[in-house]
């Protein structure tokens, strides 16, 4: 009977698809990448081994590695007319914008890989999403500036291409630290897939329609840009600076716990997790590891941070409700500490979180069960009442 279903909104009890890529524990506080927890993974792999394992379901041997690693490479670089697109944009947009942007018109440049019917086109487009979502990221950033933009390097890693493409300038020499490669490359990889999340939702969502792949993905980046989703790793870190003091916190707990304060704690709480976000607890580690490489020491947000998560975590409320930090809550003091703008923060959520969509994509494609999205809705209108003609009104 097409009138009979159920009522739920948020989807927060509906399960959209079968999916073999990523296992969530809310209750436990656990993630897996295709059976490997994640903190396995940030301590022994890297961002682009991951990428493999959740394209291709298995982790690659040597030969496997090097091949993936140089198709990838290969498609760094971004159409040269694509230029001229970015400079259509305001310098003062922010990158997300201009990333939805561009996103989508890929498929007005490579035409050789947008039939979704073709599972070699559908090949090469996740690669080449994979591959120039960071060129595209750090051109955003590059044209915010009113620098050059710097063309991709292909005889380095994921990580450093990307950082170098964002911080170099052609009038000085630009090394990358491999400090802050590795912690970009663990951020990348921490952020790579999450389930049927918003964005990811949306993503299968548009592709369920047949759209092409560019299209798709963009669709997901302007899901995630959302406060409530990535967006919220740029209003952490603003949040974090407005607090300012550890005296001032109590302020924001009670602003946050306050029903008639749309205030939330940002970069908490967390639709699945009902438990620690495994991934702000590598993040958390990280942050110390990282500023305490660069030699920054009393970081004043990051006490705020630590602090904040104590007195919350001890709070009848939060404890409640079971509110814990999550994946966007120790992310932007460690690209802050990079040099990094917070305007940046999402726009990296969203080439890590490329990999994650490409991968759902192409599974709900290869699904049999797979039809398009099409939820029903509660009709809460008018009744059937006719027409009056616009003198009678
Ligand atoms: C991401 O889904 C994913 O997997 C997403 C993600 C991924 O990798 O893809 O993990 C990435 O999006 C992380 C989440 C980033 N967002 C934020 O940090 C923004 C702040 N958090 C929230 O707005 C909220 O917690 C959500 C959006 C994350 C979850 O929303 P839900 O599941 O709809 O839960 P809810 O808003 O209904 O909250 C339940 C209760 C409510 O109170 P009551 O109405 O029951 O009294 O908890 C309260 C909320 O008001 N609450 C908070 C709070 N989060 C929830 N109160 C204060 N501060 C908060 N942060």
């Amino acid at each position: 009977d097409a009138d009979v279903f159920t009522f739920d909104p948020g989807f927060t009890s509906t399960a959209s698809c079968e999916s073999t890529i990523t296992f969530i524990d809310g209750d436990k506080g656990e993630l897996w990448y295709r059976g490997y927890p994640i903190d396995q993974l940030a301590a022994k792999s890297n961002h682009l081994e991951t990428s493999y394992l959740l394209l291709y379901g298995e982790l690659p041997n040597a030969e496997q590695m090097a091949d993936f690693d140089k198709r990838v490479t290969h498609h760094t670089m971004v159409h040269e007319q694509m230029h001229n697109f970015f400079r259509g944009f305001r310098r003062d947009a922010h990158p997300m914008a201009t990333m939805v942007g561009v996103v989508g018109a890929m498929s007005a440049f490579y035409h050789d890989s947008t039939d979704v019917n073709d599972p070699w086109q559908r090949e090469v487009a996740s690669i080449r999403l994979i591959a120039k979502l960071p060129t595209i990221a750090a051109m955003a950033y590059k044209y915010s500036l009113g620098q050059p933009f710097v063309y991709p390097k292909n005889d380095l890693d994921y990580a450093s291409n990307f950082l170098r493409m964002c911080f170099a300038v052609p009038c000085e020499d630009y090394v990358v630290s491999p400090i802050l490669a590795k912690a970009m490359d663990r951020i990348m990889m921490l952020h790579a897939d999450h389930e049927q999340n918003a964005s990811t939702s949306t993503v299968r969502l548009a592709g369920s329609s047949g759209a092409n792949p560019f299209a798709c993905i963009a669709a997901g980046i302007a899901c995630l840009w959302g406060p409530a989703h990535g967006g919220a790793n740029q209003a952490a870190l603003e949040m974090l600076r407005e607090i300012g003091t550890v005296d001032r916190i109590p302020e924001f707990i009670a602003k946050a716990k306050d029903k008639n304060d749309p205030f939330k704690l940002m970069g908490f709480g967390h639709r699945v997790y009902k438990n620690f976000d495994p991934r702000a607890k590598v993040m958390k580690e990280s942050a110390d590891e990282v500023l305490d490489l660069l030699g920054i020491h009393d970081n004043e947000t990051l006490k705020v941070a630590k602090e904040l998560e104590r007195i919350a975590l001890e709070d009848e409320y939060f404890i409640e409700k079971k509110l814990y930090p999550n994946v966007d809550f120790y992310s932007g003091i460690i690209l802050e500490a990079m040099g990094f703008p917070t305007s940046m923060f999402t726009p990296i959520f969203a080439i890590s979180r490329t990999v994650g969509w490409v991968a759902q994509w192409k599974e709900m494609l290869a699904d049999p069960q797979s039809k398009i999205g099409r939820p029903r809705q509660l009709y809460v209108g008018a009744e059937r009442r006719s027409y009056v003609p616009l003198s009678n009104r």
